[in-house]
């Protein structure tokens, strides 16, 4: 079979897992979220996972439930965790295995969508609303050297009909990778 993989990559908050499942329905790929994915297996949140396993436990999880995911798929859309082209070899491998998609926004609003939702996220779970702005800039910065190396970068806050059309176009046309 025919291998069609995208992963959809950026930020915590961006929305990957929306964006990516509307990606996913318009190009006919079945869908993933490694979050949800290892929430599931292992009946638990993420924050949970963080608390028993720690950081690096995590990071191990996320990598190899990334290449499972990709030896069992051959078309697939999947939605990342914001941490996962930024660890190990996950860009390389998934720049190998597909095409990676950035799914881009300035950190302010990026902090306008966390506001309110950081209990869900161990790595801002600790930091004060009013310290938000200044986290976000610093870490958005410190990643952007890894999200940026995707192959198509998109505008999030301009996601939606002709714009998710002309990226299905974008990916399709990526050669070996006609439909
Ligand atoms: C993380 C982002 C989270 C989750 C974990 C670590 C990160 O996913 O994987 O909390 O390192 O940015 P979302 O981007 O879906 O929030």
């Amino acid at each position: 079979m025919e291998h069609k993989r995208v992963f959809v990559v950026g930020y915590m908050g961006v929305g990957k897992s929306s964006s990516g499942s509307r990606l996913a329905r318009l190009m006919d790929l079945p869908f993933l979220d490694t979050d949800a994915e290892l929430r599931r297996r292992h009946d638990c949140s993420i924050n949970a996972l963080f608390d028993q396993l720690g950081e690096d436990g995590f990071r191990a999880l996320e990598r190899d439930l990334l290449r499972e995911l990709v030896a069992a798929h051959p078309r697939v859309l999947v939605s990342t965790g914001g941490g996962t082209p930024c660890h190990g070899d996950n860009l390389a491998f998934m720049k190998e295995h597909g095409t990676v998609v950035y799914l881009q926004m300035p950190a302010a609003g990026l902090v306008d969508r966390l506001r309110g939702r950081a209990d869900q996220r161990p790595l801002i779970a600790g930091i004060a609303e009013e310290d938000l702005p200044e986290f976000v800039a610093q870490h958005l910065a410190e990643r952007e050297p890894a999200y940026s190396q995707a192959h198509i970068t998109v505008d999030a806050r301009h996601f939606d009909g002709d714009r998710m059309k002309s990226v299905r176009s974008l990916i399709e046309g990526r050669m070996g990778f006609n439909p």
